[in-house]
């Protein structure tokens, strides 16, 4: 009789085991694509806005190589040392400053063109916006691949 008990109890558990690993992996097929769905659109988001925030450089810069507007063409800008595109002329101040482009520089002159590099020619009162700063800067980064 004991030995019918716990032979049953056994198999009452095993079920119950299945049961919850069943759900457990329903759960986590469900909940995955959602996942994946969230964080690309998410990116999808900042590329979108940083493609938004880009039409305010575009009036005076182009992403192709060689082709100088108001400002220098921005092709392969990172890596880039500050005031070295043929063709175009820069500010003193520009030529002078010794910066090299990178995701970090680009935010603080972009932040405030005037504040590091005073006497630049860029006309560009700066983008407050942290998050929007950041979604331009993988938009850009994202324009150079
Ligand atoms: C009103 C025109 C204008 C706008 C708008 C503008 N820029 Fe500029 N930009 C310039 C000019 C002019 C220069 C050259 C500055 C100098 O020589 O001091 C420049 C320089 C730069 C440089 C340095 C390039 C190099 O070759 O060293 C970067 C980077 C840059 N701009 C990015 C941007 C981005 C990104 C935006 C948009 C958020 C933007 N600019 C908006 C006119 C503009």
């Amino acid at each position: 009789m004991e030995s019918t008990n716990s032979k049953l109890v056994g198999i009452a558990t095993s079920m119950l085991v299945i049961m919850i690993s069943r759900v457990v992996i329903i759960a986590m097929v469900m909940v995955m694509p959602m996942m994946i769905t969230m964080v690309m659109s998410a990116h999808a988001q900042d590329m979108k806005s940083g493609e938004a925030m880009f039409r305010q450089c575009a009036a005076c810069h182009t992403l192709e190589a060689g082709k100088n507007k108001i400002g220098p063409s921005l092709h392969g800008v990172f890596g880039r040392k500050a005031g070295t595109v043929d063709g175009f002329t820069y500010s003193d101040a520009m030529k002078n400053s010794e910066i090299t482009w990178d995701e970090k520089t680009l935010a603080e002159y972009l932040r405030a063109p005037k504040k590091m590099v005073p006497g630049t020619k860029m006309t560009f009162a700066g983008i407050k916006n942290d998050t929007k700063l950041q979604d331009l800067i993988a938009y850009l980064k994202q324009a150079m691949q």
